[in-house]
């Protein structure tokens, strides 16, 4: 790619590009996309490698710190993780002051802001101790904080973490687990849960990860800038999708119009109607992460002994869309959030907390390519141009 930008400025061009669907802002080593092809790989190890063989906890040192964690340095960062799990007991208070109903994702933003506020004076970007301490207590507390937000929601109290557990099943017995009796582990939906945030954990350039290195651009902290990440997250165009897809399925089954009568009202661009959980920016074949989900929908299912007929709708869905002209045409095929939903509900999510879950998953993506603008002695405050179309100079009568 040729960097024209000085050129450009120098000659008084500029680029508009809605969606900046042809500008690059930065250049990066972490995670590599082929959308013609179909291929993600994270430092070069593809998706596929990683989501079978690895922990999330080590995915998450591959994205942040560029490779693979030996053993030693694989406990350490374990260990590292969970002396920070706690949240400090006026933060889990903060809740009580967030409305029953509030969305999850809402909850899950606001109190990562609120970091901020306890952490005051470790948030210098260029201090590699701080960036650490910062990297950590996200990595520890974002799960507690997610967790938390899901018991603020249907009225049960806080479990602090266990630090005995791993990650994943830390994360699962914080949100499962009640103080009235042992919450079983089941390891069959530790895996799962651990292989679906590897699947999430880095996309190069989408929206919440550029929203996070834009805010992260004019040098405030790594948890104001995950915040914002988070809310960018929480549109249905982009992390929302997972709850949507959801919805939409629910909707064809209790309307009872079918799948095919819904595809239609799709090709038609009824108001509002998208075939939610297909198309990407970036894929213009299957999504590689799609094809893991779609495989693991049927295992989980089948070890957890659900059935789901929305599993069926999804599937019919899917194999009409790539039957048909409008979606071939186009180069719309499902996206990683198109099963995800299916399993994340078997496993007893309610709706609303699936795309704090892709948040989770996220979060090491978002961490690393903070870091990594914070070390590029290229970057520059972000600051896109605009083409001005308003009135020219006029006065007041
Ligand atoms: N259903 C129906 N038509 C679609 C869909 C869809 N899901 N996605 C794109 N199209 C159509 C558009 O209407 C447009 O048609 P046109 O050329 O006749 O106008 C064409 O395909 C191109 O679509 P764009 O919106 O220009 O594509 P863009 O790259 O801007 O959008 C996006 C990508 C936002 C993901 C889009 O495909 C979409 O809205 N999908 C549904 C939401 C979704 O699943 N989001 C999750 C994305 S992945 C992620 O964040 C994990």
């Amino acid at each position: 790619s040729l960097d024209i930008s000085k050129l450009m400025k120098q000659t008084g061009f500029t680029t508009l590009d809605y969606g900046f669907v042809n500008t690059a802002a930065t250049k990066s080593s972490i995670t590599y996309i082929d959308g013609d092809e179909g291929i993600l790989r994270y430092r070069g190890y593809p998706i596929g490698e990683l989501a079978s063989g690895k922990t999330f906890l080590e995915v998450a040192y591959l994205l942040i710190y560029g490779e693979l964690p030996t053993a030693e340095q694989h406990a350490d960062f374990d260990q590292r993780i969970r002396r920070h799990t706690l949240l400090h007991e006026d933060l889990r208070r903060f809740f009580d002051s967030l409305p029953r109903d509030a969305h999850p994702m809402s909850a899950l933003s606001s109190a990562v802001s609120a970091l901020s506020t306890y952490y005051e004076d470790d948030h210098d970007p260029h201090d590699p101790e701080s960036v650490e301490l910062q990297t950590v207590r996200l990595l520890a507390k974002l799960p507690v904080i997610a967790a938390y937000a899901h018991k603020k929601s249907i009225g049960q109290s806080f479990l602090y973490p266990d630090n005995s557990l791993s990650f994943v099943e830390n994360y699962l017995q914080l949100n499962f687990g009640l103080q009235s009796e042992p919450y079983e582990m089941n390891p069959t939906m530790v895996r799962a849960l651990e292989q679906l945030l590897i699947l999430h954990a880095d996309h190069e350039q989408n929206a919440s990860t550029s929203t996070v290195r834009l805010v992260g651009s004019t040098e405030a902290n790594l948890f104001a800038s995950v915040s914002a990440g988070i809310h960018a997250l929480s549109g249905p165009l982009h992390g929302g999708a997972n709850e949507a897809v959801l919805q939409m399925l629910r909707g064809i089954r209790d309307s009872g119009e079918g799948v095919q009568r819904f595809v239609e009202r799709v090709k038609r661009k009824e108001k509002g109607v998208r075939l939610m959980g297909f198309g990407h920016r970036v894929y213009k074949n299957y999504d590689p992460r799609a094809k893991i989900v779609k495989e693991a929908a049927d295992d989980v299912l089948q070890a957890l002994g659900v059935q789901d007929e929305l599993l069926d709708i999804a599937k019919e869905l899917e194999q009409v869309a790539l039957q048909d002209e409008y979606f071939i045409e186009r180069k719309l095929y499902p996206n990683v959030d198109f099963y995800t939903g299916v399993i994340y509900k078997a496993m007893g999510f309610p709706e609303r907390m699936f795309t704090v879950l892709f948040a989770i998953g996220r979060l090491p993506g978002w961490i690393a390519h903070w870091r990594e603008m914070i070390a590029d002695p290229q970057t520059k405050i972000g600051r896109p141009q605009q083409l001005y179309v308003g009135p020219t100079e006029r006065h007041l009568p």
